[in-house]
């Protein structure tokens, strides 16, 4: 038997409730994996609270995790039994010490990678990848605006954007925070529960406005991300942490020739050859040390209630990471 975070109903963090399930045999095309390490991310809270109905219920939530593979099932090829491996996944499941896992989803841990950092980074990472090299080609030279730079995704889009030449300001909640966004590359940083993020922009850019503003915190920032934008630049709202932004009438886009887009990561990396090709480009830039991702703050599996509270309340220490009680990893 394997333990499963089982979520019955939707609402708070305690609706997420440790269960004993038995994950089975591995079909066609499956894997089993013993889970070692488990990723914890805003998704998941958003799947919990019912405001993404994504997850039929009774569920097992959870998009992403590291592990071993146990047994494959009929028609595998590329892995075998124990395989290290991490993964992304839309079919959610990965809050659990043991699953089934479409080989396709699978990827090959390299030896730099461990089960723990893979948990704290595939996700956010990919999603990194598809923001600055899919919805965005950010080049040398271009401005943008990173809303929440000190969060799990935040650090490393600030970090691979610097490394690219993008000069990044990143706005952040609290002072200790700042510091967090400035060593991950950003010139400027704004505090924006304080400071009137866009005006600071506008002075920070001399009136120009930035190339592209990635916004994951939504309700809150919408209106004023889309003013700091430069004539024909970008708005790319990828999450909505502080809820989602209200109804948009697209005519205004046309004051300067603004775009708008609102990506979602599973839509990128659902083909197995982007899949490959975008976690590629992130384990170089994990080996070269150009990126620098930190494994997360580890709870154990019963623990998910408490890990969503932490998140919620933006007190993490961003990433958060579960563990099944007997993992090694
Ligand atoms: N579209 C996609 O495919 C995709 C994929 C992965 C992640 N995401 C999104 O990316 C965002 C970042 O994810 P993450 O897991 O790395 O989380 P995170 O950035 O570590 O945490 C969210 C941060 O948002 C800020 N925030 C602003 N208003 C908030 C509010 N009312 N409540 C809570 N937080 C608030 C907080 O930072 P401050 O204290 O600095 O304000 C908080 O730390 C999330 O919105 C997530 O849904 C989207």
């Amino acid at each position: 038997m394997a333990l499963a975070i089982m979520l019955r109903d939707h609402g708070g963090p305690d609706m997420l409730r440790p269960e004993a399930v038995e994950p089975g045999r591995p079909g066609p095309g499956e894997l089993r994996l013993r889970q070692t390490a488990i990723g914890v991310n805003f998704h998941d809270c958003y799947v919990r609270s019912g405001l993404y109905r994504t997850l039929p219920l009774p569920g097992v939530p959870g998009i992403e995790a590291a592990g071993v593979v146990e047994e494959v099932g009929p028609g595998v090829t590329g892995f075998a039994p124990g395989d290290r491996i991490g993964y992304v996944t839309g079919g959610y499941g990965a809050y659990a010490s043991a699953r089934l896992l479409p080989a396709a989803q699978a990827l090959r841990l390299p030896p730099g990678v461990t089960d723990r950092l893979a948990a704290s980074v595939l996700l956010k990472g990919l999603t990194v990848e598809m923001l600055l090299r899919q919805v965005h080609r950010v080049e040398a030279g271009q401005t943008l605006l990173v809303h929440a730079a000190a969060g799990g995704v935040g650090r490393l889009l600030c970090q691979w954007a610097a490394h690219l030449g993008a000069t990044v300001i990143g706005t952040v909640g609290s002072a200790a925070k700042e510091a967090i966004a400035r060593a991950a590359g950003c010139r400027h940083v704004i505090r924006y529960r304080e400071e009137d993020f866009t005006a600071r922009v506008r002075e920070i850019t001399e009136g120009r406005g930035v190339d592209v503003a990635y916004d994951s915190v939504g309700r809150d920032t919408f209106e004023g991300s889309l003013a700091c934008l430069a004539r024909r630049g970008h708005l790319v709202n990828f999450g909505q942490a502080s809820g989602p932004v209200p109804a948009f009438e697209v005519a205004r886009l046309a004051a300067k020739s603004n775009s708008l887009s609102r990506p979602i990561v599973f839509h990128y990396i659902a083909e197995r050859s982007a899949l490959e090709v975008a976690s590629a480009a992130l384990f170089a830039l994990l080996g070269s040390g150009a990126v620098r991702a930190e494994t997360g703050q580890a709870l154990p599996l019963a623990e998910a209630a408490r890990a969503h509270e932490l998140l919620e309340s933006r007190q993490a220490e961003a990433p958060l990471i579960l563990l099944p009680q007997d993992s090694d990893a």
